[in-house]
């Protein structure tokens, strides 16, 4: 009998966007179970806090039944051992995502010997596309609605209309 095959799909995702779903719909051909997990990084303070990226993630990834979403601290290892995944995708966009890509591959090897990285090419369509990207987009009032999910694209307006507008923040 096959190996069930559960792999975690970590990063920031903030926010996610169609370079993101392109990855998790095309390892969900791969995968019987995939865990989106968003990271809770101390260092870096993201525009989206981890309850919406969550409601997000949920809402686009809605339609795929071997989708689950959760955030995690720590180690990405540790957490993929937690939930007794296999794998751990990554998306690739352009060379010099490789070379980052790569050693965090190896770093991750060392400390998990078990656990396998699965890097998927990201579609030639989204192969610009960042998080970062559509936020400097958003923030300009430029057109995003190609780039990210409708909800996501009403949130980001919604975000930079209130720190555009002081008055609107607490
Ligand atoms: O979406 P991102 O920001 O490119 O995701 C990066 C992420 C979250 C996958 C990476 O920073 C990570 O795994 N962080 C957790 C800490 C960890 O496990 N570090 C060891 C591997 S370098």
């Amino acid at each position: 009998m096959a190996k069930k095959l559960t792999a975690v799909y970590p990063g920031s995702f903030d926010p996610i966007t169609f370079g993101h779903l392109d990855i998790i719909t095309r390892a969900c051909q791969l995968c019987d179970r995939i865990i989106v997990a968003i990271l809770v990084n101390p260092h870096k303070s993201p525009l989206f806090s981890i309850n919406e990226r969550l409601e997000q993630i949920r809402h686009a990834t809605r339609h795929l039944p071997q989708v689950e979403v959760d955030s995690f601290s720590g180690l990405t290892v540790t957490y993929a051992r937690m939930q007794n995944a296999n794998l751990l995708i990554r998306g690739l966009r352009v060379i010099s995502d490789f070379e980052m890509e790569l050693q965090m591959a190896h770093t991750n090897k060392t400390l998990a010997p078990e656990i396998q990285t699965l890097f998927l090419a990201t579609s030639n369509e989204y192969s610009f596309l960042s998080s970062s990207v559509v936020k400097e987009i958003a923030r300009f009032g430029g057109p995003i609605d190609h780039l990210v999910p409708a909800e996501v694209a009403i949130a980001l307006s919604q975000k930079f209309a209130a720190h555009s507008n002081p008055a609107l923040c607490p």
